[in-house]
């Protein structure tokens, strides 16, 4: 009986020492943050002096973008394009902050030489003054699943994440090292984001500003009968589909310069 009991303490001391150890052993999961998240927080080191994430930038729109590497040309062409075009960022209220896991000598050396050597489509002396995050680490970028195994365990993803003044997630988009990104259609979601709260409307395929938007569907059998009749304010493509003019200047008047 005596050896019978000591099998068995053995075998659930065998069993618990090695459960541990696949504990152990398993990669640590990070969970991917969604669309309707608070930003996840982080304090980082970058080009523009040490920032506090998400808060300091409460009050504003952020995008927050990675990129696989610095001194890499789709990379470059990248910084160029939405550097040129921070200032149209900024009059919707929307601050830029990229990140890769260079460290920030390398960032600074970069940036420096896209301004003083590099001349593309017509972009040059193209100063990037937006905060670059070094995160040699890859903490930041763990945290916001920038790190795709399945692409390159060593380069973070072209990642793009926007946050709204309330530091909650809105939009995120992922592309793969190979593909640049399209900055006007960063932007148009930017504008389309802002419509949608001002206006409480949504944005059909291929929107712009200027564009019908999209009534919310008729909650009711009595407001589906008042929208397919009313031919005046509003199209319906049936009662569940409908639209109506929004210009570009009321838009605009809402959203773009807007004080704090
Ligand atoms: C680039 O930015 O050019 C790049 C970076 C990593 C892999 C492939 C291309």
């Amino acid at each position: 009986l005596l050896k019978i009991l000591s099998l068995i303490t053995l075998s659930i001391f065998k069993l618990s020492s090695y459960i541990s150890m696949e504990q152990v052993i398993q990669p640590e999961i990070t969970p991917m943050p969604r669309i309707g998240d608070k930003a996840p927080e982080f304090k980082a080191v970058t080009t523009q002096g040490e920032i506090d994430f998400p808060k300091q930038y409460k009050g504003s729109w952020v995008i927050l973008f990675s990129h696989p590497a610095d001194f890499t040309p789709v990379c470059t062409s990248e910084f160029m394009t939405f550097a040129s075009m921070s200032k149209e960022f900024k009059d919707y209220n929307c601050e830029l902050v990229g990140l890769s896991v260079d460290g920030l000598y390398s960032h600074i050396a970069w940036l420096r030489t896209i301004k003083e050597k590099i001349e593309y489509k017509g972009m040059k002396d193209v100063e990037v003054k937006f905060p670059l995050i070094e995160d040699i680490t890859m903490e930041v970028a763990k945290k916001y699943g920038m790190i795709q195994p399945g692409e390159s365990n060593t380069k973070a993803v072209r990642a793009v994440f926007f946050i709204d003044p309330k530091g909650i997630i809105r939009t995120i988009l992922y592309y793969p090292l190979s593909c640049g990104r399209n900055f006007d259609e960063l932007l148009r979601t930017l504008i389309a984001l802002q419509t949608a709260d001002e206006f409480s409307i949504a944005t059909p395929a291929d929107w712009r500003p200027g564009d019908e938007v999209i009534v919310p569907t008729a909650g009711s059998c009595g407001v589906a009968k008042e929208r397919m009749e009313d031919k005046k304010n509003m199209k319906c493509y049936d009662w569940f589909f409908c639209t109506k003019k929004l210009t570009k200047t009321e838009i605009e008047s809402k959203i773009k310069n807007r004080k704090k």
